[in-house]
């Protein structure tokens, strides 16, 4: 008998409830995927067998968040629920005043229109759809300052995340520091591929903005995750825990917008955390306007009690580890049957190279859009192009933004999948590799003026 080679690790958890998913014949699929338009964002979700289209808001919660949903305050101002979400994103990241939203966006939204006036100039490390978005509306422009190797899916370099110091100073000397109404850093970029920026690019970016009077806002939608990988690749972190690390990382920051629905487990919910009192205030008179009251925010009662223990679960180490765990079994699986991903494996998802496993299309016929379809034509398996279609088009110009990155999520929800599911996505990624040849592009038929990825329409070229 011989010992096995590695000694594995488990999630530490167990299922009480599980909820029935149904596989589809191709014909079905046919005929679905048609309908969307060639739109995973358009499909019903009944037609999905594995649902990677994303890790927002399609978690499993704890027994805990559940008893704490039927603990609701649902009073329309000083909720006990809201006091216990202030306590927790106190404890947990350390900012001072806060302000429920009904989503990230919303939190985006209201900072946005803080801080932002016509002219103004956010640089950030790589943008994210709807932050920009808001950024833009507001009348402000996003500059990519992200490092060179983020754009590169082969580069292996551990932080992918981080700021190019030199390119950020170079853009604050040219447009000058009054025109730069704060620094926009997320953790874990996600349109990079989940990639994590480093504790000492971080403190380096602190410096340098403190030097220029500038604000850094914290997209805190994925830090935990960030944190994690600060844990197992950074000197110095690796007998340090996960909360202690995310805690650290937030103290560099002036605030925070936060989408609980990825890391903080809650299927709706959001904030905006702030230090300042005067923002805070701004921000109080903004909310009453655009999502509700100062103490809900467009949440239910319940809805802030399952993010306030949301929130402490997802710092605690062996949960981050089994979900980030979980990722990298799904991408090492993937890259043992030579499909192209973006390397190093991110904490959210696995991200699809659709320019290498498509050589043959351009990206001007939409390649990863194309994959995303076949990916579910071949299993049920629903994921996001994360490519030109996502990236829209130039504020200025009116052209299309033509990203390096031209990639597939297959994103993976917190505590809803098992191994095998994995292993089925895994495989069904295999079988549509060896079939790339007889994958064609697409045309756009509909083009919505905002975030277009979400409704856009396309037909087999
Ligand atoms: N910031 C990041 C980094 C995000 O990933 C998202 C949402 C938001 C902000 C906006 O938050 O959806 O709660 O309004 N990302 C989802 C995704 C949609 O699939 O990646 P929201």
């Amino acid at each position: 008998m011989s010992l096995p080679t590695r000694r594995s690790w488990a999630e530490p958890f167990k299922i009480k409830m599980v909820e029935p998913v149904r596989m589809t014949s191709r014909e079905d699929r046919e005929r679905a995927i048609r309908q969307a338009g060639y739109n995973t964002f358009l499909l019903r979700s009944a037609d999905v067998y594995i649902d990677l289209l994303t890790d927002s808001g399609t978690s499993a919660m704890s027994d805990r968040q559940w008893a704490g949903m039927m603990l609701g305050d649902e009073a329309y101002a000083g909720s006990a629920n809201f006091f216990h979400l202030e306590e927790a994103i106190l404890r947990y990241y350390g900012y001072k005043y806060i302000i429920p939203t009904h989503q990230g966006r919303g939190a985006e939204h209201l900072i946005s229109k803080i801080l932002i006036r016509p002219g103004h100039v956010i640089p950030g490390n790589m943008y994210f759809t709807t932050t920009r978005l808001h950024q833009e509306l507001a009348g402000g422009r996003f500059v990519d300052v992200i490092i060179r190797e983020a754009h590169d899916p082969a580069s292996t370099h551990p932080f992918k995340g981080n700021f190019d110091l030199e390119k950020l100073e170079d853009l604050i000397r040219k447009v000058g520091e009054k025109n730069i109404p704060y620094v926009s850093l997320a953790t874990s970029v996600n349109m990079a591929g989940g990639q994590p920026i480093s504790m000492a690019n971080l403190r380096g970016l602190r410096e340098l903005t403190a030097k220029y009077g500038i604000r850094i806002i914290h997209d805190a939608t994925r830090v935990a995750e960030n944190a994690y990988f600060i844990q197992q690749r950074e000197p110095g972190y690796a007998s340090r825990s996960t909360a202690s690390i995310i805690h650290e990382i937030c103290s560099y920051t002036d605030g925070a917008t936060m989408s609980a629905k990825k890391d903080a487990l809650v299927n709706i919910g959001g904030f905006l955390a702030l230090n300042e009192p005067e923002l805070f205030e701004e921000a109080r008179n903004l909310v009453v306007v655009y999502e509700g009251l100062h103490t809900y925010g467009g949440l239910a009662g319940r809805d802030m009690e399952a993010m306030a223990i949301g929130i402490a679960e997802s710092v605690e180490d062996d949960h981050i580890r089994a979900r980030v765990g979980q990722v990298q079994y799904l991408g090492e699986k993937m890259m043992s049957y030579d499909v192209p991903i973006v390397v190093p494996i991110g904490g959210h998802g696995v991200f699809v190279d659709a320019k290498r496993f498509l050589p043959h299309l351009t990206q001007t016929v939409y390649p990863a859009q194309a994959l995303a379809a076949a990916v579910y034509l071949d299993s049920g398996v629903r994921t996001m192009e994360r490519g030109i279609v996502s990236a829209g088009r130039d504020k200025e110009t009116g052209c299309d933004h033509t990203p390096e990155l031209e990639l597939v999520r297959f994103t993976v929800p917190r505590r809803v999948y098992t191994q095998a599911h994995m292993d089925v996505v895994a495989e069904s990624a295999a079988f549509v590799y060896a079939q790339r040849d007889k994958i064609r592009g697409l045309r756009m038929t509909y083009e919505p003026r905002y975030l277009r990825f979400f409704q856009a329409r396309f037909e087999e070229l």
